[in-house]
């Protein structure tokens, strides 16, 4: 998400800190800002869009000084604005604090501060740090810090700067990344290694809980007692462009690797203690969600998938029944929508422009509109009457992989919400449920340590023409995910069907040595799904199974079986997404193909 950078040294700060954020660029933003500290006084300059609007500014006004923070910002709490952007500054003193994460209690933290009388100018989550340090500080920068963060629930990586006292930044990390770049009479700070590389190769990588205290005699990394950590410097031996993808060969690799920390923070604030579902700006009493007589979700590509499995959700939780549709046709027919409907619209980018079509649409026909979107500020998220952010942070590889596993998390937290409300969820299915999801990070990282085994299975495929995905119930949505995946990276010819539809046409397809990836994680279908491989190999079909591991499946029906670690199989589509996207990788890359930028594809597509 956001990116973070400081500087101490001879030098002027802001070259290294426009620069230095330039290179963090790839993590997508939507403002940018510096501050610097010069004799006891704090200068920040900060703005809303392109970082050129911060450079532009920063060569007319040149700002002097030697130590400096600075800031890229991907909006989470409150839109994108110059007010939201950081650094952020404590209101009674100069405390200055640039943030990447988020901080869970900030609410309850922002009334206390009120009453202690801080004031706050923006929307941030982010703004009670400097305030809550200013509330802690008593001369000494570092132990305010400490204090403060005791009282942090969430995750941060902080830059922090003080006019009072000086010549120092203190930087802490709790599940955000941050790095120490240490140059010769100059020492970095940096959410990533690009940003340091073209000035230094030795680096600390900051583990969670350790605190850096910078001044002109370089960086010492402490525990909260301030206890010396003896810290190995690590020495970076891979080019600027490896770097950016933390040394992934690709962001799409990359992304599939920030699922389990996507779906965490997608969680995060979303379940209260009592296992009730909270949406910040999703709201409805039971009434109000008696009143709605139809629910539609509309959305494009990956999303609509997505939308898919929202159907099953909350039809099996709350009973209702809900209507799925592609942006790009449901704009297009004459949809029964009225003030009675909730139109639920799907946008990674929250900028496509049949969904948006859609969603205008809908609100003049007087429905209630709720966007499900992972970017804070896009049109969608600001058109629509309600949003639920997908928390995946920026996803820029065109295959979307994040924003899909997350947007499933969220399709059954709306499911539950709405059991919850009618009250046709029982306490069991609420309980099996709440685990099932909070497991699933742990469950995606279980499956990436075993990754190896989809390579194998990708070899196969990359000598395909032809592949076809089998599933049924929400394994079918996921098959039209996994063959799109497939598709748009790989461009093999693939094709997805519900496992009963085989016999309806679908079949005649199949010849010697056909591919056919049969989906089994609904275990109430997997006989049925068995019968159809068992149909398909009968005539040539050389077949792959994605089942749980420890299943018992009759081998000789498969020629290979990807295995995913066992879970709920509502929820399981999101651990068996993340195989279907290292297949659809590990072929592309097996065929050497432009992994993040696949032919004739936007990342976001704003035309008809
Ligand atoms: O930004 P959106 O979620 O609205 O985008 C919708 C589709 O264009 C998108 O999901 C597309 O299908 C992806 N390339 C899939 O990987």
């Amino acid at each position: 998400m956001c990116g973070i950078v400081g500087y101490i040294g001879n030098k002027r700060a802001t070259s290294f800190l426009v620069d230095g954020l330039s290179k963090l660029e790839y993590r997508g933003y939507d403002s940018a800002g510096i501050a610097v500290e010069k004799d006891g006084k704090i200068e920040v300059v900060k703005h809303k869009g392109r970082l050129l609007n911060l450079s532009n500014d920063l060569e007319k006004n040149p700002v002097e000084g030697t130590i400096g923070i600075g800031h890229t910002r991907w909006a989470t709490h409150g839109e994108p604005s110059d007010a939201n952007s950081h650094p952020h500054r404590s209101s009674k003193g100069d405390i200055t604090v640039v943030h990447n994460g988020i901080i869970e209690n900030y609410l309850g933290l922002r009334k206390w501060l009120k009453e202690e009388g801080y004031e706050f100018l923006s929307q941030t989550d982010t703004e009670v740090i400097p305030n809550l340090i200013d509330f802690y500080y008593e001369g000494d920068l570092l132990k305010a810090v400490v204090k403060a963060t005791e009282k942090l629930e969430g995750s941060y990586a902080l830059g922090v700067i003080c006019g009072d006292d000086p010549d120092k930044i203190v930087a802490v990390r709790k599940d955000s990344p941050l790095i120490i770049g240490l140059g010769k009479d100059e020492t970095f700070i940096a959410s990533d290694i690009p940003a340091v590389i073209s000035y230094t190769r030795d680096i600390y990588l900051l583990e969670d809980n350790e605190f850096v205290l910078i001044t002109r005699e370089g960086a010492k990394v402490l525990n909260s007692d301030g206890e010396n950590i003896d810290k190995e410097i690590y020495k970076v031996t891979w080019t600027a462009e490896a770097a950016e993808k933390g040394g992934f060969d690709s962001f799409m690799m990359k992304e599939i690797h920030e699922q389990p920390k996507a779906i965490r923070d997608t969680l995060t604030g979303k379940i209260s203690a009592d296992k009730k579902v909270v949406f910040e700006d999703f709201k409805l009493t039971k009434e109000q969600l008696e009143g709605i007589d139809k629910v539609y979700i509309v959305a494009c590509g990956t999303a609509y998938h997505a939308g898919l499995i929202g159907k099953v959700a909350i039809e099996k939780f709350a009973k209702i029944p809900v209507d799925v549709d592609i942006a790009s046709e449901f704009r297009y027919r004459e949809p029964l929508v009225t003030n009675k409907t909730l139109v639920i619209t799907v946008s990674q980018s929250g900028e496509t422009a049949d969904t948006l079509a859609v969603l205008r649409d809908s609100k003049k026909a007087g429905a209630k509109t709720l966007a499900i979107t992972n970017v804070v500020g896009s049109t969608i998220s600001r058109e629509a009457e309600h949003v639920i952010y997908t928390m995946a942070g920026p996803e820029i590889a065109v295959a979307s992989t994040k924003a899909y596993t997350t947007q499933v998390v969220v399709m059954n937290l709306i499911g539950m919400y709405f059991g919850q409300l009618k009250g046709t969820l029982t306490k069991e299915a609420e309980k099996e449920l709440e685990d099932a999801l909070l497991l699933i990070p742990e469950k995606i990282e279980e499956l990436l340590a075993n990754k190896e085994q989809i390579e194998e299975v990708a070899k196969i495929l990359a000598k395909e023409k032809d592949v076809f995905f089998l599933g049924r119930g929400v394994d079918f949505a996921l098959a039209l995910e996994g063959s799109l995946k497939l598709k748009e990276i790989t461009y093999i010819h693939s094709e997805a069907y519900a496992g009963g539809e085989l016999k309806h046409g679908p079949i005649a397809l199949i010849e010697k040595g056909t591919k056919v990836i049969a989906l089994l994680t609904q275990t109430r279908l997997k006989e049925k799904m068995i019968s159809n491989i068992v149909e398909v190999k009968a005539r040539g079909a050389e077949t792959i199974g994605l089942a749980y591991e420890g299943d018992e499946i009759d081998e000789s029906v498969f020629n290979n079986i990807i295995r995913i670690p066992r879970i709920l199989n509502m929820v399981a589509p999101v651990v068996a997404a993340v195989a279907l996207q290292l297949l659809a990788y590990y072929t592309a890359k097996e065929k050497n193909f432009d992994i993040d930028k696949p032919r004739n594809l936007a990342k976001s597509v704003t035309v008809e």
